[in-house]
């Protein structure tokens, strides 16, 4: 650890070292290090919101006269529309959002400024603020989430018979509509809604009353708060209220996951649209070419959204670790759930906008080359084994010939479906004229016509159930 102590004697330290501004100096550090302002500020609409349901309880139960709640309510107008137009100035001085909306208050309408503060502390404030600004958040992104989900619906509308390999291990497994592999992202952000409206449930409850945290000596309401604020339920315990930082650990849970699920989608689009695969064309609006390979187009759009999955699950480690050795109640540790937490929502807002014109738009599958992929890794040898064991073949003995007739096609450099019928009947006698429907690409998946299959009819399917389960656009 470096040594900070300040020589005894300033004067005789040469000169740079510690001089007498030293204490200045380091009150300023100070002030940067504990000071929330930079960030919190954007915390100030629902701060305002609190502070107005708060000072009318305090009227309502004759803690302040109606004199007094009425010029709050005057000033923490004003102060609203300054914040609005970008006029008021905050002050690193005034430490946060709260310090410096009341202070404001104060300069604004007098005395009354100074009673809004009566019965509750920054403790309940901050808890009451993060909530409000976080519930609004969170109907922000359910509202995003249905925008991608619904250009999920109709890509997938569009391709409910446009066949690809699908994978397992990265190798060609069977042949699978893109219709279905789209939706199966559409399934994961089903989830992902449920979760976010699951967590908000969390979110929503009230802490406002706690005061420090032990609650207060005022007859206060806190079932009047509760309900002018819209919060379903009140916090049950004052200790808890205070320090309860679960309900962003949940959200921020939430999140990661619909990260991971898009990075997984983004993982996809940057396989699928090297030449490699050749499977999907992306829009150049979301590519960026090389400053030195003239011949590149890169999918910088998803990598970044796989990248930017890093960030957001980074978010959620912070916020278990800043929670995880405090000791009740509030302590200033949680000052450090802001910036997480801000980042979070702001990243998965922009990713779930930029995600919802990429797939509504930006995406231009080549058919051929995925139906080409398809035949190439004998994607149908599950089928052909199927057509044996309905021709009377146990399972094992179909799948046993079906590997050998899948080694001799190898062999010979063809597909399945080239082997001649005789040749094929060496190794399964049970084959009949009708063999080859069964190893048709369009068979395969059309045989898959059951809930949750790949098949065409079952892709409409749950594209109708999935539009049916969102809110209309
Ligand atoms: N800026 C503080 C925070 O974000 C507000 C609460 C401060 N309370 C306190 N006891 N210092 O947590």
């Amino acid at each position: 650890m470096p040594d900070r102590t300040p020589p005894r004697d300033p004067a005789a330290a040469p000169a740079g070292a510690w001089s007498g501004r030293f204490t200045e100096a380091v009150a300023d550090l100070v002030k940067r290090y504990t000071s929330s302002v930079d960030f919190d500020h954007r915390l100030a609409a629902a701060d305002i919101a609190g502070s107005r349901a708060h000072a009318r309880m305090l009227a309502a139960q004759r803690v302040i006269g109606e004199k007094d709640l009425a010029d709050i309510e005057r000033g923490l107008d004003a102060i609203a529309a300054d914040i609005e137009a970008g006029r008021f100035e905050w002050s690193r001085d005034l430490e946060d959002v709260h310090f410096n909306v009341e202070r404001r208050l104060t300069e604004t309408v007098g005395d009354a400024g100074k009673r809004l503060h009566t019965g509750r502390s920054r403790n309940d404030q901050v808890a009451t603020d993060v909530r409000l600004w976080l519930r609004g958040a969170i109907d922000d992104l359910l509202a995003r989430l249905a925008a991608l989900r619904h250009a999920f619906c109709d890509l997938a509308e569009k391709h409910a018979a446009t066949i690809m390999p699908g994978f397992t291990h990265l190798q060609v497994a069977q042949p699978v509509t893109f219709g279905h592999h789209l939706m199966a992202y559409d399934a994961m952000l089903a989830r992902d809604m449920e979760r976010l409206a699951d967590a908000r449930k969390r979110v929503n409850r009230s802490p406002l009353g706690a005061a420090a945290l032990a609650g207060t000596s005022f007859p206060i309401d806190r079932e009047r708060t509760r309900a002018e604020l819209g919060f379903d339920a009140l916090c049950p315990n004052s200790l808890d209220a205070v320090s309860d930082r679960d309900f962003a650990i949940e959200f921020a849970a939430a999140a990661s996951l619909v990260m991971v699920h898009l990075s997984r989608f983004a993982e996809e689009l940057v396989l699928w649209s090297s030449p490699r695969f050749g499977f999907v064309t992306l829009a150049d609006r979301f590519c960026t070419g090389s400053s030195i390979m003239p011949q590149k187009k890169n999918p910088d759009v998803p990598e970044l959204v796989r990248g930017k999955s890093g960030r957001v699950v980074g978010h959620l480690v912070a916020l278990l670790v800043l929670m995880k050795a405090q000791p009740l109640a509030y302590n200033k540790d949680n000052q450090e759930d802001k910036e997480p937490l801000f980042d979070t929502v702001d990243t998965l807002a922009d990713t779930l906008a930029i995600m919802a014109d990429l797939v509504a738009t930006g995406i231009e599958p080549d058919a051929q080359r995925m139906r080409d992929a398809a035949r190439e890794g004998y994607a149908t040898a599950t089928d052909l084994a199927d057509y044996l064991v309905r021709k009377g073949l146990p399972f094992r003995d179909a799948h046993e010939a079906v590997a050998r007739a899948v080694r001799r096609a190898e062999e010979k450099g063809c597909g399945l479906e080239d082997l001649p019928l005789a040749e094929l009947r060496a190794f399964a006698p049970q084959a009949g004229e009708d063999v080859a429907a069964a190893l048709t690409l369009e068979g395969s998946v059309a045989s898959r016509d059951h809930p949750g299959g790949t098949a065409p009819s079952a892709v409409r399917a749950a594209i109708a159930a999935a539009r049916a389960s969102l809110p209309a656009r």
